[in-house]
């Protein structure tokens, strides 16, 4: 049994999320977690909401609402959207717990410690109506190149021409529209990433196994231009983990907040904490996941996120665990995706196109949707959601091939043997060339699934099923029942074993359904089938079962086409 500590990217907390980030991370991570837990090992799986940052306070001000207040309540609807899409977070955190607050200062005042921070005086613009400094996208005005009247600060999006906010003719806040606007100086701090570029490089250089995509993108930003550059950790902003060492207060940095992207990677860490606070345990239950020094030193670390999240989780946060000292532990793998499309253009949140979590939960069940986005997940390339596949591999994979199997087995056993497993006969030919060919197959599943190789064990499990269906077409029990009712037993016997195993091994993609197999089956044992032909005599003769409600319905053309026009605007 191993350890195995698995973090999805935290999601930003303005709004209910589409489907092209759940399948960028969250999804993923469940699958992986949960066919982990399903093998015995033990996991902790942690996730929660990104809540700092001017997009959260935008999305506030858009609601009418404080920021704080918002945050609580958008929380609310990420964590039950979460556990209604089945995500098996261990526990779903927020990077405004006060444990990410104490732990980001006290990363910072590490850091501090070491020297890798240093102060550095800028100039920037400061609303007095606002009663803040305005980042540059929030301040508009006219753009000096092509006269566009809504240019915004750091570039036009007319003449696309980039831009410092004192371009700008007649400069006025995004916020409130005024236009009484000065340039102070304010001071941030930085962290010398630059003076950690060795110890960076050589790190990234340890790790073998990382997919060329990940590695390529850390040396990128390592070697090209001028090579690693340090960066801004503090912001101008109200709301975000106030600037201090440890406890101590930060001259200089009163009223500043740190920047977004230094608190949420934290939160992979505060989150263990938030779990054992939660849960009544000790510092040192989440600290044997966390500090190699108690611990952590035989858990494997394995990251999940989009592509375009690679470089703060090869390069920023390392920087800040490197550059603390501490024995943190550091990522071993990290799973990147690309994007997943929406009929013919791009899934956008801030647009609101494409279907959202809460919208996919309205029309159909959780497992028909991670079904197919994970048989569909972006790995070598962009993938494209459209409604066409969407009902098609549903109603092949799902409906066809796994119900039909189910329904028609329990079905005819009923009629003929009665609900229970039948007795008598035994297995033959047949059947050991279907083990041989399962066990060649759920060892390639393992191996697939081990890999983190999303599609290919979503293939690889769908031809479990279908030689489930297969064999069951050239055994024929019903026909083999006129002449030779033992035999058929066996035959039928056998396949309500599948109906357990495909259960089992199922669980991670469609673990709703999966759940209803087991139940019919009137079984808990979901012991992973190390040997094949031992699993299909799990349910011994006689033992009851109970005929399930259809698993998937298909999905009809009208259905289809509705969908397809419901969702083909924008949402408000
Ligand atoms: O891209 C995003 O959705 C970010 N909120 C991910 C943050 S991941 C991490 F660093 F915490
Ligand atoms: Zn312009």
């Amino acid at each position: 049994m191993a350890r195995i500590l698995i973090t999805s990217a935290i999601p930003y907390i303005n709004g209910i999320k589409h489907l092209g980030n759940l399948i960028g991370s969250q999804l993923p991570a469940d699958l992986y977690a949960r066919y982990l837990r399903g093998r015995g090992n033990e996991v902790m799986f942690l996730c929660a909401t990104d809540e700092h940052g001017t997009p959260a306070e935008l999305a506030a001000a858009k609601a009418g609402k404080p920021v704080a207040e918002y945050c609580a309540e958008m929380y609310g609807v990420q964590a039950d959207i979460a556990k209604r899409f089945g995500l098996s977070f261990d526990h779903f955190g927020r990077s405004s717990s006060e444990q990410n607050k104490k732990l980001t200062q006290h990363f910072a005042g590490k850091l501090d410690e070491a020297e890798l921070i240093r102060e550095v005086t800028e100039k920037q613009v400061y609303s007095n109506a606002d009663g803040r400094f305005l980042p540059d996208r929030y301040i508009e005005g006219t753009c000096p190149n092509c006269g566009y009247e809504r240019a915004r600060g750091d570039q036009c999006e007319n003449c696309t021409k980039q831009l410092d906010p004192t371009d700008l003719i007649e400069p006025r806040s995004a916020i409130s529209g005024s236009t009484d606007l000065e340039v102070r100086e304010t001071k941030h701090l930085y962290l010398r990433q630059s003076a950690m570029k060795d110890q960076l490089d050589a790190w990234i250089d340890s790790k073998k196994d990382w997919p060329i995509l990940t590695t390529s993108i850390a040396k990128k930003w390592l070697h090209d231009g001028d090579g690693l550059q340090d960066r801004g950790i503090t912001r101008d902003l109200d709301w975000g983990v106030p600037v201090k060492k440890g406890d101590q207060d930060w001259p200089g940095m009163e009223g500043k907040v740190f920047y977004v992207w230094f608190d949420a990677p934290i939160e992979y860490i505060a989150c263990a904490k938030e779990w054992a606070d939660a849960n009544g345990k000790t510092d040192a239950d989440w600290e044997r996941w966390w500090r190699t020094d108690k611990g952590a030193d035989d858990v494997r670390y394995v990251q999940f996120m989009g592509k375009d999240n690679v470089p703060f989780h090869t390069l920023s946060f390392p920087a800040t665990i490197l550059g603390s000292g501490e024995p943190w532990k550091m990522v071993d793998h990290l799973k990147s995706f690309n994007y997943l499309n929406y009929d013919g253009g791009q899934f956008s949140t801030s647009q609101g196109r494409g279907v959202f979590m809460d919208q996919a939960l309205d029309i159909l069940p959780a497992d028909f949707w991670r079904w197919w986005l994970l048989s569909h997940a972006p790995e070598s390339s962009d993938s494209e959601f459209t409604w066409e596949n969407f009902q098609q591999s549903v109603n092949k994979d799902l409906a066809d091939v796994l119900g039909n199997f189910v329904s028609r087995i329990t079905k005819f056993c009923r009629s003929k043997f009665g609900e229970a497993v039948p007795e008598g006969g035994s297995y033959g030919d047949r059947e050991q060339a279907l083990i041989d060919e399962l066990t060649k197959r759920v060892r390639a599943y393992e191996g697939h699934m081990e890999a983190m190789e999303v599609r290919k064990s979503a293939q690889e499990l769908r031809a479990i099923w279908v030689a489930g269906n297969e064999y069951l077409q050239a055994a024929a029990p019903w026909s083999t029942f006129k002449e030779d009712p033992e035999q058929a037993a066996a035959q039928v016997r056998l396949g309500l074993n599948l109906i357990r195993l495909y259960a089992v091994l199922s669980a991670p993609f469609i673990p709703e359904t999966t759940a209803k197999m087991l139940s019919a089956m009137n079984t808990s044992d979901t012991n992973w089938p190390d040997d094949v032909a031992a699993a299909l005599n799990a349910l011994p003769a006689g033992h009851a079962f109970t005929v399930p409600d259809v698993l998937f319905a298909k999905i009809t053309d009208e259905q289809r086409e509705d969908w397809q026009s419901r969702f083909s605007g924008l949402r408000d």
